[in-house]
């Protein structure tokens, strides 16, 4: 899951054909985000990296979640970037910053990538103090991503229980994705009761709940006790509802 394998990538580059651009890129996503955040190994990263090179493509990897998915591995961000020409990192994530990403590569790369931010308008002056929460990001943040993938296994656990909740990945990383479907609920519905127990959701019934800094082990049991009681209780549903609504 998340994963392209090798013989998927080498079919989508295709022959060549003076009627279709040339491939050049292949851009890898680690952790999958939809797929689950699924972590993707060191192998898979090798395999996919060997074909792209052996048909002369660049590989970028997506690594909005990455600092997760080392931590999931047991590894670091290094050496699984190391199958990559270009690197993305969130901080803002797992890592908790208020903004920022980060891209690293080759110095050619990087100045070409500077170049293209600011035709674009992303150039930022006094950007200083902003980019300040990096650093506590990077020095502070990255070992405790362990908590927030211990709290999605939690939290996946307590959906597991509730009937008319399917959790659908296995978890990880830090995301569990549902289909509430078996709830018979509406989409208003879910996140009325969500919001009311103290959760900010989006509508699905496929939907993506993700555990970060601050949510603890008792903010996930109390979720799953309030959830599995309305769910249970069709008068308690109505009146908060109906609360809701006024
Ligand atoms: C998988 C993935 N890649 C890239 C990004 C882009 O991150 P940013 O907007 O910080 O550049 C996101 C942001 O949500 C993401 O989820």
């Amino acid at each position: 899951m998340g994963w392209i394998k090798p013989e998927d990538i080498k079919q989508a580059i295709g022959a060549e054909n003076i009627h279709y651009r040339k491939t050049s890129l292949l851009c890898i996503e680690n952790p999958h985000n939809r797929a689950g955040g699924i972590p993707l190994t060191m192998d898979q990263l090798r395999a996919d990296w060997e074909v792209a090179k052996a048909h002369n493509l660049s590989v970028h990897l997506d690594g909005a979640r990455l600092f997760n998915a080392a931590i999931a591995l047991g590894g670091n961000v290094k050496s699984l970037s190391r199958y990559a020409d270009t690197v993305m990192v969130c901080l803002s994530k797992g890592l908790s910053t208020p903004v920022d990403s980060l891209v690293a590569g080759a110095e050619y790369l990087i100045k070409k990538a500077r170049k293209y931010r600011n035709m674009l308008g992303g150039g930022m002056r006094q950007a200083g103090v902003i980019a300040a929460p990096d650093i506590i990001a990077l020095t502070k943040m990255v070992d405790r991503l362990v908590e927030d993938h211990n709290t999605a296994k939690l939290l996946a656990e307590g959906l597991d229980r509730i009937e008319g909740i399917k959790v659908l990945n296995p978890v990880k990383t830090n995301m569990v994705y549902i289909d509430y479907s078996g709830l018979g609920w509406s989409d208003l519905d879910w996140i009325n009761v969500c919001r009311k127990l103290g959760w900010k959701t989006i509508s699905g019934p496929v939907t993506r709940l993700c555990t970060h800094y601050g949510i603890e082990a008792e903010d996930i049991n109390m979720f799953i006790e309030g959830l599995t009681e309305l769910v249970q209780s069709k008068s308690m549903l109505a009146s908060l509802l109906d609360l809701e609504k006024n």
